[in-house]
């Protein structure tokens, strides 16, 4: 049993945000087993400021050495610099070497689940889940599939894609609670009718989970018409394909029309939002108020690496300059970087906030001298200067993971 007593900030709903401060944290192996405001306690965090762990629900973690490198549209920006960048992490070595940088980074800046995008090989994503035990991150990861329309350096046979995937989902969905495969066809451009459907009957009939990219960019979209003339919309490629379950996660859904919307509703699929990524790549605005009128679940995501940082108080500012409609409460945007994520995952009885029953996901962060303590003005530091809130201490699942013991 661990108790630590420090100043909580939560979300509880996408309206509310709950500051408590000085409260005792009472751990239990890796779950939250009380929350007091009185009482004794082992570790003084009393000059820390206590978060859950941010969930960043689309992150490429092939791509973490090139974020924010510079060309102005997606399809552009692939070919230019992102292909080659997942070709090298066909070596272990290499893979290796950005697997482990990449979860110290993500740790460090306060996520302790990711969803995750691994360049099109075996061991690219075996070296990934690897370094996820090692560190003991939470995560769900997938080898990207992509079997047409890209460079031979990364293009797939088709069967065998979709064998590896299933590979990859037998040796990692059990083992261990805080891993699980996410199957993971790269977007409708790359990927062949025959790999969309053969990688949807498995997950479907597992009940697991899938990702791709839907409507980030127009040229993109035209591109998609082209290639599925048999679908009415590009939504409709993925629903035809039989890819929009409830346990898919799309990333952007930025230029939808009414009828891909009512189909998304429909599916019960989630949106990852990437503002910083969708301003990095000039991709569009994101229609959250429609969206959420929808009843679309949705939730943030960095994108890294056309979002440009892992850490998601950057992405929940980004989200938050947005002006085109009824202005973002800052409490929203806490709880779509936070709860939200746990929502889609269908883990939100165990994630994304701190309360008792909860998995002991927890980041203090050094509170600076002379700020208010309230939860208006804690967001409003946490969304616009997190750099003034260093990351001292992470703990997933009961465990410290940062600074490693
Ligand atoms: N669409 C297909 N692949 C990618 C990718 O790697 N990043 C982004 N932002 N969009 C994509
Ligand atoms: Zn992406």
């Amino acid at each position: 049993m661990l108790r630590l007593k420090t100043n909580i900030l939560t979300p509880v709903s996408a309206q509310e945000t709950r500051f408590i401060p000085q409260a005792i944290i009472t751990i239990e192996k890796d779950v939250i087993s009380g929350i007091s405001t009185n009482g004794d306690y082992d570790i003084d965090l009393t000059q820390s400021l206590c978060l859950p762990g941010f969930i960043d629900t689309h992150v490429h973690l092939s791509q973490h050495f090139v974020r924010g490198r510079h060309c102005p549209h997606l399809l552009d920006w692939l070919n230019l610099h992102i292909f080659q960048e997942e070709r090298r992490s066909r070596d272990a070595a290499y893979a290796r070497q950005v697997a482990t940088c990449f979860f110290a980074d993500m740790v460090s800046a306060g996520t302790t689940t990711a969803v995750i995008y691994t360049a099109p090989f075996a061991v690219a994503c075996n070296t990934a889940f690897e370094a996820a035990e090692s560190l003991g991150v939470r995560a769900l990861i997938g080898k990207t599939m992509m079997d047409q329309n890209c460079p031979d350096y990364l293009r797939e046979n088709t069967l065998k894609s979709v064998e590896e995937s299933i590979e990859l989902y037998r040796r990692w969905h059990d083992k261990s609670p805080l891993l699980d495969y996410i199957f993971t066809p790269r977007f409708a451009p790359t990927c062949s009718s025959v790999l969309m459907e053969k990688t949807a009957d498995f997950a479907s009939s597992h009940d697991a989970f899938i990702q791709t990219h839907l409507s980030e960019n127009t040229d993109e979209i035209a591109w998609v018409k082209e290639l599925f003339p048999a679908s009415s919309s590009y939504t409709a490629v993925y629903a035809d394909h039989g890819l929009l379950t409830p346990r898919t996660l799309l990333g952007h859904c930025i230029h939808l029309q009414d009828a891909e919307l009512a189909l998304l509703a429909q599916s019960g699929s989630a949106i990852t939002h990437c503002p910083d990524s969708n301003f990095f790549l000039k991709s569009g605005a994101f229609p959250w108020r429609i969206i959420e009128k929808q009843g679309i679940p949705f939730a943030l995501a960095s994108d890294v690496g056309a979002g440009t940082t892992l850490a998601m108080p950057h992405v929940m500012q980004m989200a938050h300059y947005r002006q085109e409609f009824t202005p973002l409460s800052l409490e929203e945007v806490f709880y779509r970087a936070t709860l939200a994520g746990a929502e889609i995952l269908h883990q939100a009885d165990t994630l994304g906030s701190i309360a008792v029953g909860k998995q002991a996901d927890l980041v203090f962060r050094t509170l600076p001298n002379g700020v208010e303590h309230s939860a208006s003005s804690l967001l409003s530091l946490l969304t616009y200067r997190a750099n003034e809130l260093p990351v001292n201490q992470v703990y997933i699942a009961g465990k410290k993971v940062h600074p490693r013991p």
